[in-house]
């Protein structure tokens, strides 16, 4: 099966109340874990790629690994940019090969998003690719995506971007950020803010970045290990299925899968200071990755058997 667009994804999402988790990949574990964890669940996917990942790993390196994933597994896979900054590499990673690219200018001034976005939006249609955009903004810090502040996305203004830039997703900002420190205190989303945006847009598939439920057996793990990961907070597993029934269709996890490596991959190395051949440790953190995922689609995403 060839990559695909998230469009029939994200309509049978929105339509069952479940929504496809967007999984950042970096590496060949971190692709064969995901992999992996699809087909157990018959779940489609989207794999996506951030500009740090794209420089770590290179272009070229991972389009042959998702070349490699078509040939084993039999499901609707979306290679899709993530946090795109310019027009300049949202149009490389389509002339790359791409179905799906975020050009993120939730850091511009409304005006300025909105030109950026439609110019985005006029060159991948024409290829045949999907446009996700942001408005509103996120905290957390990340490689190459960082915001001090959290602005919440006007429902109005959401309307009005969709409609004079003509995306096809919008991530929107509701209390999620990226990064494994997420509250300061008690969880909170602003699902009335959520409902609002989404009764604007209606039938209209939304985008939750910043996701991870920064899973405290593996920030447990990896404390216990040697790590130093204290205080780290994600959004409750429960919330992203109450999202998910309200309009989101794209769910975005980088930090969770992060976690279960570098916990597992502590384990090992505590477990057996003696070992350096790096198929020891990286095979149980690829076996860590499929699992973690696995528990998302089935448990939180609602994405198994959809394919
Ligand atoms: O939202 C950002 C993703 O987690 C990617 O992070 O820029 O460190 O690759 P990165
Ligand atoms: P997390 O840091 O919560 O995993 O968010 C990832 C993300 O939004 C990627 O775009
Ligand atoms: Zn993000």
């Amino acid at each position: 099966m060839p990559l695909t667009s998230p469009k029939e994804m994200f309509e049978g999402a929105y339509q069952g109340e479940y929504a496809i988790g967007a999984f950042n990949v970096n590496n060949m574990e971190i692709v064969q874990g995901i992999i992996q964890a699809g087909e157990a669940e018959q779940s489609p996917l989207i794999l996506q790629v951030s500009a740090g990942a794209r420089k770590y790993a290179g272009q070229k390196y991972i389009i042959k690994l998702m070349e490699a994933a078509l040939e084993e597994a039999d499901l609707p896979i979306v290679l899709h940019l993530d946090h795109g900054q310019t027009f300049e590499i949202c149009k490389e990673v389509i002339q790359g090969g791409f179905t799906s690219v975020m050009i993120d200018g939730s850091h511009l001034p409304l005006e300025e998003n909105i030109a950026l976005t439609r110019q985005v939006v006029d060159y991948a249609h024409d290829q045949g690719v999907w446009v996700e955009a942001e408005l509103g903004r996120l905290a957390g810090v990340e490689d190459e995506v960082s915001s001090e502040e959290n602005v919440y996305t006007d429902p109005d203004e959401a309307a009005e971007f969709v409609e004079r830039t003509g995306c096809d997703s919008l991530a929107i900002a509701i209390g999620t950020s990226h990064g494994a420190y997420k509250f300061k205190g008690k969880p909170q989303l602003d699902f009335d803010r959520l409902e609002k945006i989404s009764s604007m847009l209606p039938g209209y598939p939304l985008v939750l970045h910043g996701a991870s439920s920064v899973l405290p057996e593996f920030v447990a793990m990896a404390n216990q290990y040697g790590g130093s990961v204290a205080d780290a907070v994600g959004v409750p597993e429960d919330f992203l299925r109450r999202a998910a029934r309200m309009g989101v269709c794209k769910i975005n996890i980088d930090t969770d899968i992060r976690l279960a490596m570098t916990a597992v991959i502590r384990k090992y190395f505590k477990e057996h200071p003696q070992e350096f051949d790096p198929r020891k440790y990286l095979g149980p953190a690829r076996q860590a990755v499929k699992d973690m995922v696995q528990h998302k689609i089935k448990n939180v995403l609602g994405s198994s058997n959809k394919v």
